[in-house]
C-alpha cells in the first residue's frame, strides 16, 4: 500500500478515536466509584452507571460527578462514625490506662488494710492473748472504719480515732485494775478524759497526724484515678454536631464523587475541619491540665513520709507502742483517774483471786513481730506504682487540645501538597485556626456556634475543676468533706457518767498524788519459792477463770 492510499485511512482512524474519547469524557463509566462505594458496605442503587450532573448536590462539588444527594447523605453518616472512631481510638487506650491504675491501687489500698489488720491481729494473738482476744473487736472495728473510710468516705478519722483510743483506755484501765469493780459510768468518765490522761503518750497524737494525711491522700488519689477514666468516657462519648459531620464527609469522601478515591486531605485542611469539630473537647484543656497538676502534686503525698503503705505497715507495732506506754504509766494514770472519777469498790475478782499483783498487766511484753509481712497480691510496692502513674499522668497532659493534631496524622492524611483542599488537588491555603470554641468563629471548614458550648463537656469541666479543689485540700491533709465540721460534742458536759462533781471540771494534773487506792493484798497462798511465777500467767489463770465461768452462756 503506497503512503498516499494511507493518509485518508489514518486520519479517519485519528478521527474515530478522537470522538470516542469525547464520549467516554461524557458519559464516563462510575464503575470504580461504584466499587469502593459499595465496599463500604453501602447499596450500589445510590451511585449511577455513569457521570451526571452535580448540581444537586448539597455539599460536594457541583461540577460532573459520580455522587448523588442519597451518597453524601449515607456517607455523612459514615463520617460520623469515622471520627468517633478515631477519637476513642485515641481516649480509649487513655481511659484503659487509668481505668486499670484506678484499679491497681483500689487494690493495692484495700489489700495494704486487710495485710495490716492481718498482721496486728497475729502479732497481739501472739503478745497478748487471750487478753487481745477478748478484746480484738475493738480492733476489728478500727479497720473497719478505716476501710469504711476508704470505700465510701463519711467517717471522720479524727473522731474514730479518739474513739478508739478511749476504748482502748478503758479496756486497759479495767485489766490494770482488775482488782476493783468499776460501772458503765465510771468507765465512761475514764474515756472520756482520755486525751487529757495522755495514757499512751505521744502514739495517738502521732497517728492522728499520719493516719488522716494517708487516708485523705490514698482515697482522694484513687479517686482522682477513677475520675480521669470518667471524664474520658463521657466525653468522647460526645456526638459531632451537623457542621463538624459535614465538613468531615466532604475532607474524607468527596473525592469520590470526582473519581479521586485515592486523594487524601491537605494536612491543614484535616487540622482546620478538627479544630472545628473537637472545640468543645479542647475547652477542657485548662481544667484538665490543672487536674493532672494536682494528681502529680497529690503523687507526693503517696511516696513522702505520710504515705499510706509507711503509715499502715507497722501499725501494729505502732499501737502495741501505746500499750506499751500505758503499761508504764499504768500507775499514774490510774491514780489520776481515782483522783478525778472517784474512788472505785472493791470487785468480786479480787476475793477471788488469792493473790492479785499490784498491777496485773504491768508486764512489758515483748511484742512479737512476724520477719515477714505479708505482701500484696499486686506484688507491688506503692512506690513502684506511683513511679508508673506519674509518668502516665505527665503523659496525659494536653491531650485534648492535642488531639486534632494527633487525628489528622496517619495514612489517611496527605503527607505533601499534591492534596485535597475541599474544592480540588491543591494545596490548603488557609490559616490554621487555634484551639477552643472561642477560635472558630472564623473556620472556614466547619460551621460552629460558639455561643453554644456542648452541655455534657462543660459538666466535665465543672468535675474537674471540683475534683481538682478536693485533690489540692488533700494535698494539704484535708478532706474536704469534713471542711465544716465543727467540734462539737467533745467534753463531757452535764449528765456526764461521773460519780462525783469532780468530773465536771477537768482533772487537776498539778496537784500532787495524796491519796493512792487502797489495795487489799491477802496473805499469798503461794510459797515465796514460787512468787517467781510470771504475774502473767497469774493473770491468764485468772482471765481463763473467768472466760470459764462465762463459757456456758455463750
Ligand atoms: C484549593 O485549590 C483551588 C485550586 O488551586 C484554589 O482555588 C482554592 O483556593 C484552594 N482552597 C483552599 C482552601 O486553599
Amino acid at each position: 500500500m503506497a503512503a498516499s492510499d494511507a493518509l485518508p485511512l489514518l486520519c479517519t482512524l485519528a478521527l474515530t478515536v478522537a470522538a470516542l474519547v469525547g464520549a467516554e469524557l461524557k458519559s464516563r463509566t462510575c464503575s470504580e466509584v461504584r466499587l469502593a462505594y459499595s465496599s463500604k458496605g453501602f447499596n450500589l442503587n445510590d451511585v449511577p452507571h455513569q457521570g451526571v450532573s452535580g448540581a444537586h448536590l448539597k455539599v460536594c462539588p457541583q461540577s460532573f460527578t459520580c455522587c448523588t444527594p442519597e451518597m453524601e447523605e449515607k456517607l455523612s453518616q459514615l463520617s460520623r462514625s469515622d471520627l468517633k472512631a478515631q477519637v476513642s481510638k485515641l481516649s480509649s487506650s487513655l481511659q484503659a490506662t487509668f481505668t486499670q491504675r484506678h484499679r491497681r491501687f483500689d487494690q493495692f489500698f484495700k489489700e495494704l488494710l486487710d495485710n495490716a489488720e492481718k498482721s496486728l491481729n497475729d502479732m497481739f494473738t501472739r503478745t497478748y492473748g487471750v487478753m487481745y482476744m477478748q478484746n480484738s473487736e475493738l480492733f476489728k472495728k478500727f479497720f473497719l472504719d478505716l476501710k469504711n473510710y476508704y470505700v465510701q468516705g463519711g467517717v471522720n478519722l479524727e473522731a474514730m480515732l479518739a474513739d478508739f483510743w478511749a476504748g482502748l483506755l478503758e479496756r486497759m484501765f479495767v485489766l490494770v485494775n482488775v482488782q476493783y469493780h468499776f460501772s458503765e459510768e465510771y468507765l465512761e468518765c475514764v474515756s472520756k478524759h482520755t486525751e487529757q490522761l495522755k495514757p499512751f503518750g505521744d502514739v495517738p497524737r502521732k497517728l492522728k497526724l499520719q493516719v488522716t494525711r494517708a487516708f485523705v491522700a490514698a482515697r482522694t488519689f484513687a479517686q482522682g484515678l477513677a475520675v480521669i477514666g470518667d471524664v474520658i468516657g463521657k466525653v468522647s462519648a460526645v456526638n459531632a454536631s451537623p457542621g463538624c459531620v459535614q465538613a468531615a464527609m466532604k475532607m474524607m469522601y468527596c473525592p469520590y464523587c470526582s473519581w479521586q478515591m485515592a486523594l487524601k486531605p491537605c494536612h491543614n485542611y484535616c487540622l482546620n475541619v478538627m479544630k472545628g469539630c473537637l472545640a468543645n473537647q479542647a475547652d477542657l484543656d485548662t481544667e484538665w491540665n490543672n487536674f493532672m497538676d494536682a494528681m502529680l502534686n497529690l503523687a507526693e503525698r503517696l511516696e513522702g513520709p505520710f504515705n499510706i503503705e509507711s503509715v499502715m505497715d507497722p501499725i501494729d507495732v505502732k499501737i502495741s507502742d501505746a500499750i506499751m506506754n500505758m503499761q508504764e504509766n499504768s500507775m499514774q494514770v490510774s491514780q489520776k483517774v481515782f483522783q478525778g472519777c472517784g474512788q472505785p469498790k472493791l470487785g468480786v475478782a479480787s476475793r477471788a483471786a488469792r493473790s492479785v499483783p499490784d498491777n496485773g498487766f504491768n508486764t512489758r511484753f515483748r511484742p512479737y513481730t512476724p520477719d515477714e509481712r505479708p505482701t500484696t497480691a499486686a506484688g507491688t510496692s506503692l512506690d513502684r506504682l506511683v513511679t508508673e502513674v506519674k509518668k502516665k499522668l505527665k503523659f496525659a497532659k494536653k491531650f485534648w487540645s492535642a488531639l486534632p493534631e494527633n487525628v489528622c496524622t496517619g495514612e489517611r492524611i496527605a503527607s505533601g501538597d499534591e492534596c485535597w483542599n475541599g474544592t480540588a488537588k491543591s494545596r490548603y491555603e488557609s490559616v490554621v485556626m487555634g484551639n477552643g470554641l472561642a477560635n472558630q468563629a472564623a473556620n472556614p471548614d466547619v460551621e460552629v456556634d460558639i455561643t453554644k458550648p456542648d452541655v455534657v463537656i462543660r459538666r466535665q469541666i465543672m468535675t474537674l475543676r471540683i475534683m481538682t479543689n478536693k485533690l489540692k485540700s488533700a494535698h494539704n491533709g484535708n478532706d474536704v468533706t469534713f471542711f465544716d465540721m465543727s467540734e462539737d460534742g467533745s467534753g463531757g458536759e452535764s449528765g456526764s457518767g461521773c460519780e462525783r462533781q469532780v468530773c465536771t471540771s477537768d482533772f487537776d494534773f498539778q496537784s500532787p498524788i495524796t491519796k493512792r487506792p487502797r489495795l487489799i493484798v491477802q496473805q499469798s497462798d503461794v510459797s515465796s519459792g514460787s512468787v517467781q511465777v510470771s504475774i502473767y500467767s497469774c493473770f491468764l489463770l485468772l482471765v481463763g477463770a473467768a472466760v470459764a465461768l462465762l463459757g456456758p452462756q455463750r
